[in-house]
């Protein structure tokens, strides 16, 4: 049988889900591999398979989800500290780091993903590359909307010798700038070359006062679930 992507995203969550135990407060990833792990999730609390869970939601998004499946919802003002997170990416490399945010909601899940005991990232293999930010896919960053020209001048400038190109993102149909889930805007950034040390692009992009937060998840993975028309793989930090 050949496997659509849809379908191998759906094998990861599915497998994912099983490290969900009842009493956890799970961290609810966004995008449409995460959709299906809170979808499931859903399922097993009315199935009554799994009892006293409380999601965090990491968009608004998958809170409309949750709401929906009667997942019961809080915030990290009241927990602080979450037992798992689950989420999917756009990339992972072979150290598990990760680039998020393709879907604009990297801010949340940094910010929830960085308070979980374990997170447990789901990707089809499509995901996976030798590096990240290197795939000539895009690299987002969340800023603030003031002057945000200045900003896409001063991340390009960051990475020159990579040959970086800023984009603002923009909504489809009308061309508008889009807005997250905290009001921002998304610079997308494209490099000709691979950006070298990870860590220091972070914390030269978190540097400029115009910046919020990006999307490279560094050493934040413990897990990852990769499913491929061969089968599943789990691997461990
Ligand atoms: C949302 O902002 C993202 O970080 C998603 O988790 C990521 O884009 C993966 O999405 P898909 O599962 O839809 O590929």
């Amino acid at each position: 049988v050949c496997l659509s992507q849809d379908e191998l995203k759906k094998i990861a969550a599915y497998k994912a889900v099983e490290f969900v135990q009842s009493g956890m407060v799970l961290g609810l990833g966004t995008g449409s591999t995460a959709k299906h792990a809170v979808d499931r999730i859903g399922e097993l609390l009315k199935q009554g398979k799994l009892k006293n869970i409380v999601g965090i939601p990491t968009s608004e998004i998958t809170r409309n989800q949750a709401e929906k499946l009667g997942i019961p919802l809080s915030d990290l003002d009241d927990h602080p500290i979450l037992d798992l997170a689950i989420d999917g990416a756009d990339e992972v490399d072979p150290d598990m780091n990760l680039v998020k945010g393709r879907g604009g909601s990297l801010l949340r899940e940094k910010m929830v993903e960085a308070a979980c005991k374990k997170f447990i990232v789901i990707v089809d293999e499509s995901k996976l590359v030798s590096h990240i930010g290197g795939s000539g896919l895009a690299m987002p960053v969340e800023i603030v909307p003031f002057c945000w020209k200045f900003t896409l001048k001063r991340l390009e400038m960051l990475f020159m010798e990579a040959g970086c190109v800023g984009k603002l993102r923009r909504f489809e149909g009308s061309g508008d700038p889009f807005v997250t889930d905290n009001k921002n805007y998304i610079i997308d950034l494209y490099f000709d070359k691979e950006i070298g040390d990870l860590k220091a692009a972070s914390d030269a992009i978190l540097r400029l006062a115009g910046v919020v937060e990006h999307g490279m998840f560094l050493d934040m993975a413990t897990t990852l679930i990769v499913a491929s028309k061969n089968g599943v793989s789990f691997t461990n930090k």
